[in-house]
């Protein structure tokens, strides 16, 4: 959930790394640090706040030598897990001698005992977090030997972690790690750059290897030996990342959210571009892999998900049942190993997430192969660790996500769930002229986008209810009520808004006692088969006072003349109407944040990807 950069080469590292975390800070935003290495040691800089205060702080204290002329380091931006974030559980951490410096993503499960075991050997940490416990014991470990210190150290620990270590005597070398928490080296001219994710890099080179769990790595600016924990050499491929390094800017706009929400018809145009036959009236989705009869032998599908993730796959749960007569549930992705789940060898389970990186989807993913399910994933950031590990996959194609709401990747979720079904579907029952249909409306989603972005202003407008609400309810039925639940998420995510996502027949079962005047409904009242009885929940809303906000087909009018507020969403079949629906939400998220004044990208307490349980 933080963010490593590491950096050996022929530059000034100073700026280097800073610019990295900085663009790492998505990642997690609560501290950072820096550590750069020459002839004269390390050099340590690291406080609570963002990496803009880092920044400051270098600037108004490292004299220009360390600014300018060092030419290797590494640096964090964190994530508080084990402690509360100020400048002593910032990372680096460094070992008991001050001579090794280590950033680290991940925990450290056992780090108590090794506290333990060290204290009585005369350690002392100066931090409470699980990190300070690695350093501390490669340090116990190191003779010279930066390699075999850290290999002897994680032989001993339980956890995760992506790490980056460095050694006093040894300036020109990063020693980089990782289980469970993702780690990939950029391979430059003369310089090599390590990174927990490929935003930090990408600006100076396009050439990566990501590490696999258990792999080690030498890494110097001539570049890199791969080996695994018992320093055994491996050897893992060069792969090419075809980002564009805009992808990583704001382009403009005030936010990274707002960038990715106005991104989205080109996002949905490259997420469905090559992947229909619309003569065949079908989806070509290379990634799944199967035979058109092992597609429709399919006995379940079972989605593993959290979060923004989750609310895709519960519209996908309707795609599967109407178009592929096919059994979908989805599963939280954090409860799945901890029950007994119950799969067959001809269920399919398939991992939905932006990142790939979450680790309640992975860790359901394995616990899906060690129960001999078929696997896939649905991932967005290339690379990932659930798009490797399901090896069959599919992905969004949506690019870069940097906000931490999740917006252009939901939506693209939601499309490549749609091409799914389809596909599966027309390998069951579903006939080729139905098949075409759908096609078409696949391809008519971009412009439906299109469409509720011009009306951006109008829901800017709308935004001032929500944001002097303290509490608000989002209802839907049908395909509309996966979307009410995202509603309300990212409300709540963004603007700090209490916003809870109902059914809308559910409303009347308990939660309908907290509706009064200053509580706004958003109502998703499309006209889609039960649009009457949204029409008789927004009465029930009304009769209680609350305000009500509806989100209505453009040319409604009937319905329009129910709501206090109304937002006109295009016309659209009823499948493809959840991704223009979820844009005009974003829109009114994303414009309550602002209004209050939020901090929109880097919402407090949150960080982009999960990678801890
Ligand atoms: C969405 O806005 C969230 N920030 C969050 O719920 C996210 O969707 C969830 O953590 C899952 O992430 P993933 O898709 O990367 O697995």
């Amino acid at each position: 959930m933080c963010g490593i950069v590491g950096y050996v080469g022929n530059r000034p590292a100073t700026e280097i790394l800073l610019t990295g975390i900085k663009r790492l800070e998505y990642r997690g935003y609560d501290s950072a640090g820096i550590a750069v290495v020459d002839g004269g040691g390390i050099h340590l800089l690291k406080d609570r706040g963002k990496v803009r205060d880092l920044v400051e702080k270098v600037g108004a204290e490292w004299p220009a030598e360390l600014r300018e002329e060092v030419r290797n380091g590494i640096a964090h931006t964190r994530w508080a897990t084990h402690g509360p974030p100020n400048a002593v559980n910032a990372h680096p951490h460094t070992d008991q001698s001050g001579r090794l410096a280590m950033v680290h993503n991940g925990i450290i499960e056992n780090y108590v005992d090794i506290k333990r075991q060290l204290s009585a050997k005369g350690h002392v940490f100066k931090s409470e977090t699980d990190s300070e416990a690695l350093i501390h014991l490669i340090g116990e470990y190191y003779q010279g030997d930066l390699l075999h210190a850290v290999c002897a150290a994680l032989k001993r620990v339980e956890g995760t972690f992506g790490i980056a270590v460095m050694a006093a005597d040894q300036p020109g070398t990063i020693i980089a790690a990782r289980r469970g928490s993702p780690i990939l080296i950029g391979v430059g001219d003369d310089e090599t750059l390590v990174a927990s994710d490929a935003a930090a890099i990408v600006s100076h080179t396009r050439q990566v290897i990501y590490l696999d769990d258990n792999d080690v790595a030498v890494v110097t600016a001539d570049g890199l030996e791969i080996c695994d924990i018992d320093t055994v050499p491996v050897s893992r491929e060069i792969a090419s990342l075809d980002w564009d390094t805009s992808a990583a800017e704001k382009g403009g706009f005030e936010h990274f959210m707002l960038k990715e929400i106005f991104e989205q018809p080109d996002a949905l145009t490259n997420c469905i571009r090559g992947r229909l036959d619309t003569d065949l009236g079908t989806a070509i989705l290379a990634g799944l892999a199967l035979p058109p009869r092992e597609l429709a032998d399919i006995g379940r599908l079972i989605m593993v998900a959290c979060g923004t993730s989750m609310n895709a796959g519960m519209v996908g749960e309707y795609y599967f049942e109407d178009l592929a007569d096919l059994q979908a549930d989805v599963e939280q992705a954090a409860e799945f190993r901890y029950r007994n789940p119950i799969v067959s060898p001809r269920d399919m389970v398939l991992a939905i997430s932006q990142s790939g990186e979450t680790a309640d989807t992975l860790a359901a993913v394995r616990e899906a192969t060690e129960r001999g399910a078929l696997i896939a994933g649905l991932c967005n950031v290339v690379g990932s660790t659930i798009a490797r590990e399901t090896g069959r996959g599919i992905y969004l194609h949506a690019g870069p996500e940097i906000g931490v709401a999740s917006t252009k990747a939901f939506t693209c979720q939601v499309a490549v769930l749609l091409m799914m079904a389809l596909k599966i579907g027309r390998c069951r029952r579903l006939s080729r002229h139905r098949g075409r249909q759908i096609c078409e409306d696949i391809m008519a989603i971009p412009d439906a986008v299109r469409n509720v972005l011009a009306a951006n202003d109008r829901i800017a407008k709308v935004a001032q209810v929500c944001a002097k609400a303290d509490n608000m309810f989002f209802i839907g039925r049908g395909y509309m009520y996966p979307v009410a639940l995202e509603g309300a998420l990212k409300l709540k995510e963004i603007s700090y808004v209490h916003a809870e996502g109902y059914h809308a027949a559910e409303l009347k079962h308990g939660p309908i006692a907290l509706l009064q005047e200053d509580v706004p409904v958003v109502a998703l009242a499309l006209d889609l088969p039960g649009r009457e009885k949204m029409l008789g929940n927004i009465q029930e809303c009304r009769a209680r006072k609350a305000p009500v906000i509806a989100v209505v087909t453009e040319d409604d009018q009937e319905l329009s003349e129910h709501a206090d507020q109304v937002i006109r969403i295009p016309r659209t079949c009823a499948m493809t109407a959840p991704i223009p629906a979820a844009v005009a939400l974003q829109l009114l998220a994303y414009h309550t944040a602002r209004i209050r004044g939020c901090e929109i990208d880097q919402p407090r307490n949150l960080a982009k990807s999960v990678t801890v349980e």
